[in-house]
């Protein structure tokens, strides 16, 4: 578990001696976007996607997270309200870890301190690479990049060799921060390129090698 790498035992079993363990069903949000912010959710378990809803309405996933993973920490650390909405994609098991807990384990063990702020600054690493991609590539070059980030980040299954993504185009689209016809257009150039399978709210990844490719322009 990333918060926890390097941890001392003693942190370890102080936090599990402090966390409440949730079963959550599908679909269900787990806090709103706005909302105050009253524990750190440690995922077991289960996809949790974090989105919000753009000045236009429309919504934007930001992440797709599955275990090891943590998500929630940001209200706690600012003192402020949830940065984004959390909904599940299927049966969660999370635990929870709630503020005054997490701010006795942050002071008193800097190694967690440390690893939340790794986490901080690898997603403002893929904040600052995403926001190039999406204002500089075409739709396909966008559409390989969320492919290529949900193959890298593991939220994929495997069916023999090749890597499945569950989504529906529209929930491609509000990770490419585009529209679902976009996507499926852009879908079926890829698929003509040879690197992805489509069937219906079914993508198989066939050639991730190939997607990079596709994104860096050089194919
Ligand atoms: P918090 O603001 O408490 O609630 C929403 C959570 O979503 C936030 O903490 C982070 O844990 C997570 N989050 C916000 N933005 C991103 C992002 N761009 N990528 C991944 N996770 C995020």
């Amino acid at each position: 578990m990333p918060l926890f790498q390097n941890a001392p035992e003693r942190a370890l079993e102080i936090a599990a001696a402090a966390v409440r363990k949730r079963v959550y069903e599908p679909n269900t949000t787990v806090f709103q976007e706005g909302d105050k912010g009253e524990a750190l959710y440690i995922l077991e378990s289960g996809l949790v996607k974090l989105s919000k809803v753009d000045l236009g309405g429309h919504e934007k996933t930001l992440a797709i997270l599955q275990t090891p993973a943590y998500f929630g920490e940001m209200a706690l650390l600012g003192e402020s309200t949830r940065s984004a909405t959390a909904v599940t994609l299927g049966v969660v098991n999370a635990y929870l870890l709630f503020n005054d807990d997490f701010r006795k384990l942050i002071a008193d063990y800097p190694t967690i301190s440390l690893n939340l702020n790794a986490t901080l600054a690898e997603r403002l690493r893929g904040m600052d690479d995403e926001s190039q991609i999406l204002s500089y590539k075409d739709a396909q070059g966008r559409v390989a990049y969320v492919l290529l980030r949900l193959f890298q980040g593991g939220v994929v299954e495997h069916d023999n060799e090749r890597a499945l993504v569950r989504l529906t185009h529209q929930e491609l689209a509000n990770l490419a921060g585009t529209s679902r016809e976009t996507v499926t257009r852009a879908l079926k150039a890829l698929e003509s390129e040879g690197v992805i399978e489509t069937r219906p709210k079914e993508v198989f990844i066939t050639d991730p090698q190939g997607l990079d490719e596709i994104l860096h322009g050089i194919r």
